[in-house]
């Protein structure tokens, strides 16, 4: 489970995320929607500490999973990192064969067992539905690859350390309709393994994939629904404004 507690965020004195409130139920798909620049991607990338990287950055409030807070001094960030994977908007493979990709977070958490890492390496091409296309050529480079296959292989290598979390950052936005089916049928296969949070600007995608959808704007969650509910009687008017295309 994923808990925000009166977080509130701040990029200097830009206050980006104002006291948010959210639970995230364990095996479930949340999607993000909201106007360019309110947060999405803020709040998405606190629950694997990547704004830590961004200096003059603030963080007030609780980020908990499965009740720990992440923030915690005790707290290992590489730890935290193995168990929350993400991927982003723009497949971003390493520099080397498909295989290696894959390979990468097992070897760099000191992973030896050449047959292990192996195994690990077509499961988790399997499970990112990439293994049909790709066996033949895994020692070929990762960037022979269609940008679809690209984002799937991304998605393989941050299943290959077994996270329980995956955050996903617009991952079909740079894909053809076709690559973007694959990822979203993925995305629902995913589900009963893995808690996942994805940040959208495709509501029918949202609607597809999620089970509960977070509208923000300008920094606050304005409403937090069940998607049925969010996309056929909202409670706020501004959501109904929103996925109904009145601004935004
Ligand atoms: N590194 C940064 N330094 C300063 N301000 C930032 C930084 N990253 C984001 N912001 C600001 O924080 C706000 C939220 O940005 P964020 O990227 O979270 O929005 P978003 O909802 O993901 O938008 P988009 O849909 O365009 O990806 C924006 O006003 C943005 O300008
Ligand atoms: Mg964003």
């Amino acid at each position: 489970m994923i808990e925000a507690k009166n977080v509130n965020f701040y990029y200097g004195d830009f206050h980006a995320l104002k006291d948010i409130n959210m639970t995230m139920e364990t095996n479930t798909v949340t999607a993000f929607i909201g106007p360019s620049g309110c947060g999405k991607s803020t709040f998405l990338r606190l629950f694997n500490r990547m704004n830590d990287l961004i200096p003059g950055t603030r963080l007030e409030g609780q980020c908990l999973i499965d009740g720990e807070d992440i923030y915690a001094k005790s707290l290992r960030v590489d730890d935290l990192r193995k168990r929350v994977g993400m991927v982003f908007q723009k497949p971003n493979p390493f520099p080397k064969s498909i295989f290696e990709n894959v390979a990468y977070g097992l070897r760099v958490n000191g992973v030896k067992d050449r047959a292990f890492i192996a195994q690990r390496v077509e499961e988790s091409l399997r499970g990112a539905a990439l293994w049909d296309e790709v066996k033949d050529k895994l020692k070929k480079s990762a960037f022979e690859l269609s940008g679809g296959q690209q984002q799937r292989l991304c998605i393989a290598r941050a299943l290959a350390v077994s996270p329980s979390i995956l955050l996903m950052d617009e991952p079909a936005s740079a894909l053809d309709p076709i690559s973007t089916s694959k990822v979203e049928e993925l995305i629902h296969s995913l589900k009963k393994d893995y808690t996942i949070v994805i940040v959208t600007h495709n509501m029918q995608q949202a609607a597809r994939v999620s089970d509960k959808t977070g509208f923000f704007m300008l920094g606050e969650l304005v409403e937090y629904n069940d998607t049925k509910k969010m996309f056929l009687n909202p409670d706020k008017v501004q959501t109904q404004n929103y996925i109904t295309g009145r601004f935004g």
